[in-house]
């Protein structure tokens, strides 16, 4: 595959593989795809480049937001802008932002999680925005891997056979909730489309976009099942950061049609070694406007 890249591959060793434990946890989200273990190279992307403190930082494909929470929680820009397209991941952001937080994180821990009470309060047809982001959370952490999209359900085994308590943590997931209150004047959330983000920022010379969408453009499309929305069209994607003058970082699975895209719109990119489920080694793509910044 190493012929298909215009410049020359940058590869980060496995020393860099990072022990996600080391990372500080911000997100209330156990987020599938999430990116807590890319944190530490993104805090040295944005730390190296010239203007360290961004105006503006824009993530279209938040998901569990750990990227543009700790771009916030560290003061490393003055705003971040925050999309998503799944209404119930949205009413976590709506809830933590612009809501009640603080009931939703008594809520939680005042819950008392049990096979039943689990399934009576999902069958509730929620009459708050925070009372339907109680509701995600709940799902979150007891479903399968966190997958909220169709066909998903709640853990069988768990860990150590803990079934749907082994994630519930709600002491943890409360204090990260109430935490947030402390830097959200740096948060803004958009429910929407990430492409109309884009387009609208696209050549806003001081913003920076942290880009993570579903990884479906390679015939593995790995994200397929974990996302409700996760036609994305990739191409788009490429084309838009070809043409833009913003700063931006993109995350992908390394796989063919990602290299062929990098080729198209001459995007250079270095590849990281990443630890997925069962502690597999694999390699994800960081396509960057420069990769100036790994030196
Ligand atoms: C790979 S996940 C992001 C994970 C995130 N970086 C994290 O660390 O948790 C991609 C997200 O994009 C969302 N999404 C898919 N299509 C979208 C669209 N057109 N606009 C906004 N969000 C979209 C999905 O619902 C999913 O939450």
């Amino acid at each position: 595959m190493s012929q298909l890249n215009l410049y020359p591959e940058i590869q980060i060793n496995d020393e860099h593989l990072v022990n996600v434990a080391s990372v500080r946890q911000l997100s209330p989200f156990r987020y599938p795809g999430g990116k807590t273990w890319l944190v530490p190279q993104v805090l040295r992307w944005i730390q190296k480049r010239r203007d360290k403190n961004c105006k503006l930082f824009i993530e279209p494909f938040v998901g569990g937001g750990i990227i543009s929470l700790t771009i916030a929680a560290n003061g490393l820009a003055d705003k971040c802008i925050l999309v998503e397209k799944d209404d119930e991941i949205a009413a976590v952001w709506k809830t933590l932002i612009y809501g009640d937080a603080k009931w939703l994180a008594q809520r939680i821990k005042s819950f008392h999680l049990t096979i039943e009470s689990a399934n009576e309060l999902l069958a509730e047809t929620p009459k708050s925005i925070e009372e339907k982001a109680f509701q995600t959370i709940l799902k979150n952490r007891t479903f399968h891997g966190g997958i909220l999209a169709p066909g998903s359900g709640f853990l069988k085994n768990g860990e150590n056979g803990k079934g749907i308590l082994s994630r519930w943590y709600p002491e943890t997931i409360a204090n990260r909730i109430l935490n947030i209150l402390h830097f959200k004047h740096r948060l803004e959330f958009i429910e929407g489309d990430a492409f109309e983000i884009i387009r609208d920022y696209l050549n806003d010379g001081s913003c920076t976009f942290f880009i993570d969408p579903p990884y479906t453009a390679s015939k593995k499309k790995a994200g397929s099942r974990l996302y409700r929305f996760h036609e994305v069209d990739h191409e788009l994607i490429f084309r838009s950061m070809h043409e833009s003058s913003s700063a931006f970082m993109l995350t992908y699975d390394d796989a063919l049609e990602i290299r062929e895209f990098c080729n198209r719109y001459s995007l250079p990119f270095v590849r990281v070694p990443m630890k997925g489920t069962h502690h597999i080694k694999y390699y994800e793509l960081l396509i960057c406007d420069n990769i100036d910044w790994w030196n």
